[in-house]
């Protein structure tokens, strides 16, 4: 009957270009993670399939360059688990497990599901319907215990603690019998006082940015805005950085004098809201630094410090990105060391829920 132990885990999509969004949102904050607990990051390509099958070439190229991204920004491969989820089997076996634990009206509530789906959603996929669960699966097969993830994947982090407290409450006798059973560090009236999975805590960005589209400043910096200059890609150089900040839409009225005049102009909003960021200062510093001054003296000043700031990952990523055996070095070790930690709970697993071991 040991504690269950504090553990990271979090994970990316391939799919295309990572850009300074998930960079200031997800990456850049795991990077302290490292010196907290053990992490794990997870470059979910299992889940890039969901909304069809991506061109089998680019689904590789991407899960290299995501890989890139972790180790430029700071994920140290000799401190983190780093590894691609399909490696992994485990993470397949536990998302049909809670196929069967997690129920239709859960998942039908599942605000990103009705985004993706749109209007169509007979013709959506199986696995867009289930994705929830392969991410369950993704934090449970190692027991994580801390989660950090962005505003949007909340619903999905909550639905993950309802399956974990499913599967507890369930199993509560068998995990008892078998003794697999961990002290619950949050008893509660409706949850056993011994459980297997941890209730994983969600980490919301704290007073991180949401990084806008550099052309529309009410619509997030997105991988799929079919114009390229709305974001800020990690792959981007230094020339294409400045000139994305150069082009970026504004407003003609110069920086306001407090924070408040920020009000109902997202564009000014939005680039002062990067600067802080990439200066690891708050919105009112840069206000009292650039008040008063006209786009022309704040853009060149920002794509200064962005170019400061993103120049070396770009430089890093390239460096990787022509030496694919060194990533796929780094992939391979992660997901052994993944595998070593996610073999175990799954043989638990198995075991309280009876299937029959004749191997
Ligand atoms: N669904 C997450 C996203 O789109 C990615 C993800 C998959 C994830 N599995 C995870 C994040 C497990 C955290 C933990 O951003």
């Amino acid at each position: 009957m040991t504690a269950l132990q504090p553990r990271c885990f979090s994970g990316v999509q391939p799919t295309g270009n990572l850009h300074l969004g998930n960079y200031l949102g997800a990456v850049s904050r795991w990077v302290p993670m490292q010196d907290v607990m053990p992490t794990i990051f997870c470059v979910v390509d299992m889940h890039a399939i969901t909304a069809g099958f991506p061109n089998a070439t680019e689904l590789t190229n991407a899960t290299r360059e995501v890989t890139a991204a972790f180790i430029a920004a700071g994920i140290d491969p000799k401190r983190s688990v780093i590894f691609n989820q399909s490696q992994v089997k485990e993470h397949a076996e536990l998302a049909w497990i809670f196929n069967c634990v997690a129920r239709m009206g859960w998942l039908n509530r599942m605000t990103q599901f009705k985004d993706k789906a749109g209007k169509n959603s007979e013709n959506a996929s199986v696995g867009l319907f289930a994705y929830p669960n392969l991410m369950a699966a993704d934090i449970l097969a190692y027991r994580a215990t801390h989660v950090p993830v962005g505003d949007d994947q909340k619903q999905h982090l909550e639905l993950t603690r309802d399956i974990a407290q499913k599967f507890n409450n369930d199993f509560a006798e068998r995990i008892l019998e078998l003794g697999l059973g961990s002290p619950n560090p949050v008893p509660s009236p409706e949850s056993p006082e011994q459980i297997y999975l941890p209730l994983p805590e969600p980490m919301i960005a704290g007073p991180a940015p949401r990084v806008m589209s550099l052309r529309d400043g009410t619509k997030k910096m997105s991988k799929s805005d079919p114009s390229d200059l709305s974001r800020i890609n990690l792959a981007d150089d230094a020339d294409m950085i400045a000139k994305k900040i150069k082009k970026a839409k504004t407003d003609p009225e110069p920086l306001p004098g407090e924070l408040e005049g920020l009000k109902g102009r997202p564009e000014a909003e939005n680039l002062v809201a990067i600067y802080a960021a990439l200066a690891g200062k708050t919105k009112d510093a840069i206000i009292a630094e650039f008040g008063g001054q006209p786009f022309s003296v704040f853009k060149p000043a920002l794509a200064e410090l962005a170019v400061e700031r993103l120049a070396p990952l770009n430089a890093e990523m390239a460096r990787l990105m022509a030496d694919p055996a060194e990533i796929d070095a780094v992939l391979k070790n992660g997901a052994e060391q993944a595998s070593a930690i996610a073999e175990p709970v799954l043989r638990d697993m198995r075991k309280i829920i009876g299937f029959l071991d004749v191997r």
